[in-house]
């Protein structure tokens, strides 16, 4: 495995690859990795011959008041995980690589970067839409690799791909969980053992409203408000936000006659998790 952390030298390295028709598969991520980017890596390899990882925790995507700092950092750990993962690429550059000067191009995405989670975080997707664009045009992928989890998230870079006409084909993999139904993130491990345990609840909570949706209940309101009780019951947790969207362009949705994702923001002690479960109705 190489490491790369500057732009022309990561680009000399793919264009020499490119140059022999190799394809490029590219996971974007930001560190601490966890079994949810390693089952992005696993589908990178499985469907391209060389596979990069980006590491790079984005200060665009963090506003002033949130855990940018505090964000959970161990490069060593994340190198030797995607050694031994079989990545071909790391690609490891510092914000003075990716931001030279201010910027004065940037992606903002209305309305999908602005609701839903783009509302309790002002101006997140247009930084995660601006890094991943960059990233994009720095590895020039022939596919690019994001968890469902972040479900907003790759609607969001989907949606940009597609206006922008970016030539890269976006794979959106399940969610990996713990044991007892936590979605994976590189966030629970600031989570103290009580909080860990109130976390639950958010998954709990997605997959009994995606049971009664798939049990033939098609009043968005009705379930929103049972799993809203289910959740606010339990101490440490404040809800931020808990929707029913349409699947495809995350539109909200009434009544229940189309595949949905249903999607929660959550407080839990000091950390901000999110989660998501697509359902069918009967
Ligand atoms: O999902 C993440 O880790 C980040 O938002 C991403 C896509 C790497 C952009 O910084």
């Amino acid at each position: 495995m190489e490491r790369y952390d500057t732009i022309d030298a990561l680009r000399a390295a793919l264009g020499r690859a490119r140059q022999t028709g190799r394809s490029i598969g590219l996971v974007p991520t930001m560190g601490y990795l966890h079994a949810g980017h390693l089952e992005l890596v696993r589908r990178a390899r499985a469907e391209n011959d060389i596979t990069v990882v980006s590491i790079f925790v984005n200060p665009t995507q963090f506003a002033p008041s949130e855990d940018f700092s505090t964000y959970p950092r161990d490069m060593e750990r994340d190198l030797a995980l995607l050694a031994q993962s079989g990545v071909d690429a790391v690609f490891t550059p510092g914000v003075e690589e990716m931001y030279p000067q201010p910027l004065q191009t940037t992606i903002s995405l209305k309305p999908l970067g602005d609701i839903l989670i783009g509302k309790v975080r002002p101006g997140h997707f247009s930084g995660v839409a601006t890094v991943v664009a960059k990233l994009f045009n720095i590895v020039q992928p022939t596919r690019a690799y994001f968890g469902e989890k972040d479900f907003q998230q790759l609607t969001v870079i989907r949606r940009m791909v597609d206006d922008l006409n970016v030539p890269v084909e976006i794979v959106g993999v399940p969610t990996v969980r713990e044991v007892d139904g936590l979605a994976m993130s590189s966030r629970n491990v600031r989570l103290s053992p009580q909080d860990r345990q109130a976390a639950r609840v958010l998954s709990k909570a997605l997959f009994e409203g995606a049971a009664m949706i798939e049990a033939g209940e098609s009043d968005a309101a009705g379930i929103l408000a049972k799993m809203t009780a289910r959740i606010v019951a339990e101490p440490g947790v404040t809800l931020r936000s808990l929707d029913i969207c349409d699947a495809r362009d995350l539109a909200p949705v009434e009544t229940i006659d189309r595949p949905v994702v249903v999607l929660v923001t959550a407080e839990v002690g000091p950390v901000l998790l999110i989660d998501q479960r697509e359902a069918r109705p009967a």
